[in-house]
Parts: structure tokens; sequence; C-alpha cells
């Protein structure tokens, strides 16, 4: 008789410490990354392009640690599904920059910051200068201002590619983004040298309209007069050709 009281004392004592210690959990900071060191310097680098007042996403707001705190559960699941930043050329098919692309040691930061109770940390003097965007040239990293470009302004000239295209004059391109393409559709561009050589240009892969972006070579790539470009599947969807001035 005695044991079974004593057993479902005991029972009653682990359920006690258990629902406490859920309770308490979300608070417990388990990790030495926080915001102010690790993660505002990779959140500025990746992800302030779109996420900033005046970017392509800024309903949500990922400047400071009071605006990106609620959103860190959704900010791990996003970048370790590859989701974030958004990436909608197939790697592979032409030399299409991913210069956004997070690192293996920045995903795992991430992810341990989140896990970690996301922490802001107590050393504000440990926050780096948030970007730039509206002047270019301000000490602004390079991709951050390829990023920043894309979503505004467009540099060069567009040239619209809807099924076959032939050049009249030579032609330097230094990127792509998609023209009229509805949601969910995925077109391919290659070019057909005069010579018959066909170079893969992009292909842009189950397009989402709000995740729009431009999407620059890795080098600028020159064809001569006579070449082809030629947009899969015919009807598809046409690309917008991004043109050196
Ligand atoms: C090229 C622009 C761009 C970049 C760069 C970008 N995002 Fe996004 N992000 C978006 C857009 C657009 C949305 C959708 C906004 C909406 O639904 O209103 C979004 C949505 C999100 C969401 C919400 C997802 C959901 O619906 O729950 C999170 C979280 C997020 N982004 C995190 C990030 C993080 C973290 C980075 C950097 C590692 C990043 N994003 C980089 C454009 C971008």
């Amino acid at each position: 008789m005695m044991k079974v009281v004593i057993a479902k004392s005991a029972v009653i004592l682990l359920l006690v410490v258990g629902a406490s210690f859920l309770l308490s959990a979300h608070d417990v900071i388990s990790t030495k990354i926080t915001w102010n060191r690790e993660i505002s310097r990779i959140v500025y680098k990746r992800c302030a392009s779109c996420h900033r007042d005046g970017g392509s996403a800024s309903d949500i707001k990922l400047m400071t640690y009071q605006d990106a705190r609620p959103w860190a559960k959704a900010i791990k699941e996003e970048v370790l599904e590859r989701r974030m930043p958004p990436f909608a050329a197939v790697k592979g098919f032409g030399e299409v920059q991913d210069q956004e692309a997070l690192t293996q040691e920045e995903m795992h930061l991430i992810a341990d910051w989140v896990e970690g109770g996301s922490p802001e940390g107590d050393d504000p003097s440990l926050l780096p200068k948030p970007p730039v965007f509206d002047s270019a040239e301000k000490g602004v990293a390079a991709n951050v201002k390829a990023a920043a470009t894309s979503a505004s302004a467009k540099p060069g000239t567009e040239i619209i590619a809807d099924g076959s295209l032939t050049l009249k004059a030579p032609l330097t391109l230094i990127g792509a983004r998609a023209g009229a393409m509805t949601e969910g559709s995925s077109v391919q561009a290659v070019a057909q040298m005069p010579d018959g050589e066909i170079r893969p240009l992009i292909w842009i892969y189950d397009y989402k309209p709000k995740y729009d972006r431009a999407y620059y070579f890795e080098k600028p790539l020159t064809f001569p007069a006579g070449t082809k470009i030629e947009v899969y599947p015919a009807g598809g969807g046409t690309l917008a050709l991004l043109a050196k001035k």
C-alpha cells in the first residue's frame, strides 16, 4: 500500500518538474552565439537587401534584434530549408552568381542561435553598422550592392527574349531575370553561337513572383552577331536579358 503512494507522488513530482521545465524552456539561453556579435552580421550581409524598409520584403524587417527576434524560428526554418535567401536559378545551368547563399557555417550559427534561445547579447558595442542601401557606393558589401540594385534600379538595358531571338549586333549580357512568367513556371535560355556552340544561360525553375529578382552571371558574356538566343519551352514565358549598356 505504502509503495503505491510513493510511486504516485513520484509521478506527480515528475509531472510538476516537467511542466515547470517546459514553461521556462524558451527563456533558457544555452548558446554563446548572439545577435550583436554573429547573427546581425549574417543578416546584414545576406538578408537585409530585402528585409528592410524599402526592400522587397519590408513587411518582415530583420534589421534590429527587436524586429528579428519574433521571426527567429521562421528564420531557422527558411534558412535550413534553403528557401531564404530566395534563389530560383538552377545551379550548374549557366554560370549564375549566388553570392547571397549562406555558407554551411553561417547556417550552423543561425540554427545554434535559435535553438539556444536567440539571445541578443549584452554588449551592444559588438553590433556592426547597419548596411546603407540608398547610396550604393558607401561601404556596402558587393553582394548587398548587387541585390539592392536588382530590387530597384535596373542596370543596363533589358531585352525581352520570347521564343527565339537572333542578334543583329554583338551583345554583352550581364544577367537575366524573369520577364512575363507565371507562378510555378520554369524556363531555360541557351545561346547558340554562329559556329554552332551552345552555351546554357539560365534556367529559372518554379518561379515565384513574390521572390522576383535579377540573377547575374559570374562574368559578362559577349556574343557575336548571328547568335541565336532560345527560350524554352516555347510559350512558357519570357525572360528579360540584362545587357551591358
Ligand atoms: C531577394 C530578397 C530576399 C532576400 C535576400 C531574403 N529574403 Fe526572406 N523573404 C523575401 C520575401 C519577398 C519574402 C516573403 C514576404 C511576404 O510573404 O510578404 C520573404 C520571407 C521571409 C520569411 C518569412 C517566411 C514565412 O512566411 O514564414 C523569413 C523568416 C525570411 N524571409 C527570412 C530571410 C532570411 C533569414 C534571409 C537571409 C538569410 C532572407 N530572408 C533573405 C525576400 C528575401
